[in-house]
């Protein structure tokens, strides 16, 4: 259904939750347009119907106003998630004129105090607010898309309230992901139980004050739940990530999986890696399932959850994700959940992936 286009991994912002992977790309190593082109039909062709323009920060190509006219006349619908750091009339227009139909534009917070903690670049708030401008005098909708943690989880309301003004037609609130840079900062990030429990009255209050008129999506941290998230819509089922370097996964922490040889565009068509290639029928269906999963009447609903998450606390991406109760390895997400500290937080930089 969907591909999400990591163009590159360069980016203004250095947010201690990206999901990117510890290892940025370097620029040498980013696809050539005309491989990106190719990539694109080929995605069409396969029955993908959305192509997902991010990074990093797409912005950051040169040649992202021809990706996009691409993807548009290959049938796709195109959705530019940025930071809105480098969009201006000036850059914003030749997307348009390109075919772009959605833009999801991310907040780090409603304050420039909080936003440039977060980015790790001053000013960044007033160049956001004024990217939301000129989208919505394009005519292109919008989302405005939150990540909340323990920092700035108490400021939902006033993120809504940032929305409306802004005229977006849709708000994705979602609480951090803890993997990769989140994983590195999770105990800075991870919010109480008690602020968990008041960012969900608080988007409950939201939808019940917009209504129809505002669509909300609301993604809460799994650490709570005592059931996992199905991860992507379950592993290769509905969702393609291309790597800068054109690493095809089927998420975009697969990356981080040992002993798998990944697929690249450069070597291989779309169509063969999704159907052949040895990762992507890894972890597809119920068949690689150990126990509890095997036998649980959940395991076509959540498709065993994540396998990152697996991987990342367990070191075994073939485990029953541990966020479940019925896990053996519960321990491991309510030991995470008492070691909260207020430690600084650590960049996403290059230099910074060394401190692993
Ligand atoms: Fe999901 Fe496996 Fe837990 Fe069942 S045992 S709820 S399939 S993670
Ligand atoms: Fe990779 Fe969940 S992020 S399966």
């Amino acid at each position: 259904m969907s591909l999400l286009a990591e163009l590159t991994h360069r980016c203004p912002l250095q947010c201690p939750y990206c999901s990117n992977p510890l290892a940025l790309e370097n620029v040498r190593n980013e696809l050539p347009t005309d491989v990106w082109m190719r990539v694109l039909d080929e995605a069409a062709d396969l029955g993908v119907l959305q192509a997902h323009f991010s990074g990093g920060e797409p912005m950051a190509r040169k040649d992202l106003p021809e990706l996009v006219r691409r993807a548009a006349k290959a049938g796709l619908y195109v959705n530019l998630i940025t930071s809105g750091i480098l969009l201006d009339e000036a850059s914003f227009i030749p997307l348009v004129d390109a075919g772009v139909d959605h833009v999801q534009l991310s907040f780090q917070d409603v304050t420039p105090e909080g936003a440039d903690l977060i980015g790790g670049m001053k000013n960044a708030q007033a160049r956001k607010l004024e990217a939301a401008r000129v989208i919505v005098a394009q005519g292109v909708p919008l989302t405005l898309n939150f990540v909340v943690h323990r920092l700035n989880v108490e400021r939902i309301p006033q993120m809504f309230d940032l929305a409306e003004e802004l005229g977006a037609r849709r708000v994705e609130i979602a609480h951090t992901q803890y993997y990769g840079w989140g994983l590195k900062n999770r105990a800075t990030l991870l919010p109480t139980r008690a602020q968990l429990e008041q960012s969900e009255r608080d988007v409950a209050a939201a939808r019940a004050r917009f209504g129809a008129e505002m669509a909300i999506d609301f993604v809460t941290p799994d650490y709570y739940a005592d059931e996992p998230k199905p991860c992507m819509g379950g592993w290769g089922r509905r969702f393609i990530n291309i790597s800068p370097s054109g690493r095809v996964l089927p998420c975009h922490a697969a990356e981080t999986i040992p002993g798998v040889s990944f697929p690249t565009v450069l070597e291989d068509g779309l169509e063969s890696i999704w159907t052949k290639s040895d990762l992507f029928n890894r972890f597809r269906g119920v068949d690689w399932m150990p126990e509890p999963c095997r036998a649980c009447d959940r395991r076509e609903e959540d498709w065993g959850g994540c396998r990152c998450q697996a991987l990342a606390l367990l070191g075994d991406a073939g485990a029953t994700d541990p966020v479940c109760r019925r896990s053996p390895d519960r321990s491991r997400i309510d030991a995470a959940i008492a070691e909260s500290a207020d430690a600084p937080l650590t960049y996403r930089r290059m230099s910074n992936h060394k401190t692993q």
